[in-house]
């Protein structure tokens, strides 16, 4: 069956607007239509990897408003292990406002609410649990003091960590963050981390060299609907991307990381993980939403075989 995936991070309820244009200041302006549904990069990679099948726990916390109650009830109903996900008295849960242009390009808000509230002892608290896992998923909707901490004592304990650095933010000391086995930014991340230009693939691929240099194991730059780019100290690789028409390109980080986890706890092949992310990725952006948009296996399957028949055709 393979490795336990734990993960500590963020969860948000996303209240996704579609939308002609941003009005201007002052502006009101109708819409063409709302959905909500649940988000949050660290319950997005959890809800990933449980639908494919994978064997999720999520160390998290929610406000004590029926948004947390909502958010609890769907980590159960994804099979994922929440008994490690409480709600903070006397706060909200966390919100994303994104609107979404036709083009499929997306832009976040979020208020990170409870999020704020998970703490380095919260993680201490989880720990017998955590340490049966294999592999932990970090993101950065929580506090950095946690990411550290999580980080320091996964690696005390012999356990691989993937953070993803997102969403970026200047304050992240990098310098905190090396020992993680799997560093996955994506290009601004990975240029705000390193001060360098990542536009091209070459420029990526530089910055990246410079987080390997500097002790990372393994960088894994996602580059939009470029694919994604391995770069350790022994080898560069270029995974191609697999090209679909974007409805709603919103949470595909979070899909590709949630599918990569999934796949490597078993086959521990990178490249085929990467593969194997990047295509579950790309089927999620042609729906509408963020883990509204996730495939469940027999989906996902079906994708796939599209796919393959389309390539033969
Ligand atoms: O990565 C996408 C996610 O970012 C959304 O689900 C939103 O909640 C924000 O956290
Ligand atoms: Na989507």
């Amino acid at each position: 069956s393979g490795g336990r995936i734990g993960v500590v991070g963020s969860n948000m309820v996303d209240l996704v607007t579609y939308i002609d244009r941003m009005p201007e200041a002052g502006e009101t302006l109708a819409a063409p239509s709302f959905s909500m549904g649940h988000g949050g990069k660290g319950a997005n990679q959890a809800v990933a990897a449980a639908r494919l099948g994978g064997d999720v726990m999520l160390v998290s916390r929610v406000g004590d408003d029926l948004f947390g109650e909502g958010t609890i009830r769907n980590f159960q109903e994804s099979g994922i292990d929440a008994r490690h996900v409480r709600a903070v008295p006397g706060t909200q849960s966390g919100v994303a406002p994104i609107f979404v242009e036709l083009s499929g390009e997306n832009r976040i808000l979020i208020v990170k609410g409870a999020n704020e509230h998970l703490l380095p002892a919260d993680v201490e608290a989880a720990a017998e649990d955590l340490r049966r896992c294999s592999l932990i998923l970090l993101q950065l909707e929580i506090p950095l003091e946690t990411v550290y901490h999580t980080i320091d004592w996964a690696t005390r304990e012999g356990i691989e960590v993937l953070l993803n650095p997102a969403p970026a933010t200047p304050e992240l000391d990098v310098g905190r963050v090396l020992a993680a086995t799997f560093l996955v930014p994506n290009q601004t991340e990975l240029a705000i981390m390193t001060g360098l230009p990542t536009a091209t693939r070459e420029e990526a691929e530089r910055a990246a060299r410079v987080l390997v240099e500097k002790g990372v194991r393994t960088v894994i730059v996602t580059l939009g609907a470029e694919g994604a780019l391995l770069v350790t100290a022994e080898r560069v690789r270029h995974v191609p991307p697999v090209t679909v028409r974007p409805r709603d390109t919103s949470g595909a980080g979070d899909a590709f990381i949630g599918a990569f986890a999934q796949h490597y706890v078993r086959s521990r092949d990178i490249e085929a993980a990467m593969a194997w992310g990047a295509t579950y990725a790309a089927d999620s952006i042609t729906r509408p939403g963020t883990q509204k948009a996730f495939a469940d296996a027999a989906g996902f399957e079906a994708f796939r075989a599209g796919l393959t028949g389309a390539r033969g055709a």
